[in-house]
């Protein structure tokens, strides 16, 4: 989704703006754009297309600009084109600003300025925020009481930077709802809305909170509340290395994703297991307080939710607490009944979606204690939250995710246990078991990893299918929907997962020859009910693929064996092969695997 640079200092600004922009692309975008100070005025370059293209306009354009903003965009008013790209301007041309976020009551504005002879260019509901901070600017003469003034007035979320070619040595910036970090350093201030943006550069950020306007010279930073009261903000020391989001020899983020996963479950886990009893940073949940919870809901959007769906089972069993998985989306819009016996988990790799953030906000509001799983230190569903707890999968750079699931899925099978141990559940010995088995997953992964050709003639045989189905049964399923995911984001077939049990009440009609079915059949309990809906596939000449931990019979088209492990676990190990395999049909289809067409990694709007 959108992505916000900006830098001012004693530097070339362009390169490290486009710089920026380029380590920002993977979270998906149509269209770039820069602006920076030169000579006195702002000039603003800017397309549709990719940072590459932008690149090549600023090369006729050489600037020793060392003040600048930037931006890509990902269309939600109006299509990709160079007039909807940002920075927009305002009429008189004296402010230029970039935005994440949607401004809710943009047409309401855009009215009342357009009644005040102001004349607009794009489609776009940022276009106001200039506008808007020019007409305040006209009465008071004041910059940062302009952009106090509109700030006041917008409904929605925003991330704004603002340069004004009266005040050529600031940017300001402000914030609601949509992250913004900034940077600092001997050589000058980086702002973006991701710290990957500007990792290489420096360490040092202000994780900017809500209705902070800062204003960012050089070698300072004012902060201020919304009604331009000067606060106090703290810097962080950021611990992710600057290497780990390149690609390290491998041709796509996606694909060093995969192989970072045994590296991610083993930072997880962490020292969590180390002594006799679990124990979180951040949480001191007591046995009365977890007797009292009569519900558990696991929120969350896309693959988060898939790894809230996967871990149902153990929460409900070893803490015999009725647990519900629900869309964030879905969640806040249908009055929950939530009071304060209810424990709602939200998780959120890059903790900034939109959805995610407001059914958090709704369960905070009706009494749920509230836990926020992320992977991003001081992301917004963090400090949003009552507790908080980290993956720590490192930098997930790839649109479809991998490393964050399975990173996801080992910490909420730790956090069940941990709610276990406080319950005193009874079979210890199943705790002991599970905690082990939590142990072997890296290297078990990494058993799978290495024989990742298995995969590939599968990928070459099916790549052409226009439709596949994945199915499972009980902890099978919600792998068999996060393959079904994984193959749609990237390879752009249409893909269904079917609960196996469910196919023969409709889905079946489909079935004819070669059509791909992908099942996954690791529960000795469940696998021969499974074996018989893929029977019935097989008769009606489906080509069948299993991911397994078991030793079935050869009668069917491609079998890929997995490690066994505790059922609870196996969703983190189950999904490996189908992330493989999603990835080489995008590559055998010569498609781009870390960004997907209309795909964005972090979906800051609803
Ligand atoms: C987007 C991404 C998915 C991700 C989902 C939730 O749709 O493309 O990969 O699962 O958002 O993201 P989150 O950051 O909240 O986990």
């Amino acid at each position: 989704m959108c992505g916000i640079v900006g830098y001012i200092g004693t530097k070339k600004a362009v390169p490290i703006l486009l710089e920026g922009l380029s380590k920002l692309e993977y979270r998906g975008y149509d269209s770039a754009g820069i602006a920076v100070f030169e000579d006195g005025n702002i000039s603003i370059t800017k397309d549709e297309g990719r940072v590459n293209h932008l690149q090549d306009l600023l090369n006729n354009k050489p600037t020793n600009a060392n003040i600048g903003i930037a931006h890509t965009r990902w269309a939600t008013h109006g299509k990709p084109s160079e007039i909807n790209a940002h920075p927009h301007a305002d009429n008189s041309k004296k402010f230029s600003v970039v935005h994440n976020g949607i401004i809710e009551n943009y047409s309401d504005i855009k009215k009342f300025l357009m009644d005040n002879e102001y004349k607009f260019l794009s489609d776009t509901d940022t276009e106001v925020i200039p506008n808007l901070i020019s007409y305040y600017y006209d009465s008071t003469n004041n910059l940062l009481e302009a952009i106090s003034l509109a700030c006041k007035d917008f409904k929605g979320s925003y991330a704004i930077e603002v340069i004004c070619s009266d005040c050529p040595d600031r940017i300001i910036v402000a914030k609601k709802d949509s992250p913004l970090v900034i940077g600092t350093s001997k050589e000058g201030n980086y702002i973006a809305s991701d710290i990957p943006a500007v990792l290489s550069h420096t360490k040092d950020f202000y994780l900017l909170e809500d209705n902070d306007i800062v204003e960012v010279f050089p070698s300072k930073l004012n902060f201020y509340n919304q009604n331009l009261e000067l606060i106090s903000r703290k810097t962080e020391k950021i611990s992710w290395d600057a290497s780990s989001i390149e690609k390290n020899g491998f041709e796509d983020f996606m694909l060093k994703e995969i192989y970072e996963q045994p590296k991610s479950i083993r930072e997880t886990i962490g020292f969590k297991l180390n002594k006799e009893k679990i124990e979180l940073d951040n949480i001191s949940f007591t046995k009365e307080f977890l007797s009292n919870i009569n519900k558990i809901f696991i929120i969350a959007c896309g693959t988060a939710m898939h790894a809230g769906l996967a871990t149902k089972l153990t929460f409900e069993n070893l803490c015999k607490i009725p647990v519900e998985v629900d869309m964030a989306s879905e969640f806040r819009y249908r009055n929950p009944l939530i009071d304060k016996k209810t424990l709602a988990i939200f998780i959120s790799q890059s903790g900034e979606t939109a959805d995610t953030i407001g059914a958090l906000k709704l369960a905070k509001e009706k009494g749920a204690t509230t836990i926020a799983l992320s992977n991003v230190i001081g992301s917004s569903i963090t400090r949003e939250a009552d507790i908080y707890l980290y993956t720590h999968a490192g930098p997930e750079i790839a649109v479809a995710s991998t490393k964050a699931y399975t990173a996801q899925v080992t910490l909420l099978n730790i956090l069940a246990l941990y709610f276990a141990e406080i319950l005193e559940y009874s079979d210890t010995k199943l705790i002991k078991e599970l905690k082990y088995e939590l142990l072997q997953l890296p290297n078990k992964i990494d058993d799978i990893l290495k024989n990742y050709k298995e995969v590939i003639p599968i990928a070459k045989d099916i790549y052409s299918a226009s439709d596949v189905f994945f199915l499972g049964r009980g902890i099978d399923y919600p792998v068999a929907m996060e393959g079904s995911l994984k193959l749609k984001e990237i390879s752009y077939i249409h893909s269904e997962s079917y609960a196996a049990g469910e196919l023969k009440h409709g889905p079946i009609a489909l079935i004819d020859n070669n059509f791909p079915v992908i099942s996954i059949v690791t529960d000795e309990m469940l696998s021969s009910k499974t074996i018989s809906n893929i029977q019935e596939v097989v008769s009606r000449g489906a080509k069948t693929i299993i991911v397994t931990n078991q030793d079935l019979s050869k009668n069917f088209d491609y079998i890929i064996k997995i490690p066994k492990t505790h059922k609870y676990l196996t969703p983190i190990l189950s999904v490996i092969p189908l992330q493989l395999l999603a990835y080489y049909i995008s590559k055998e289809k010569g498609l781009d695997v870390d960004k997907p067409r209309n795909l964005a990694k972090s979906v800051t709007v609803e």
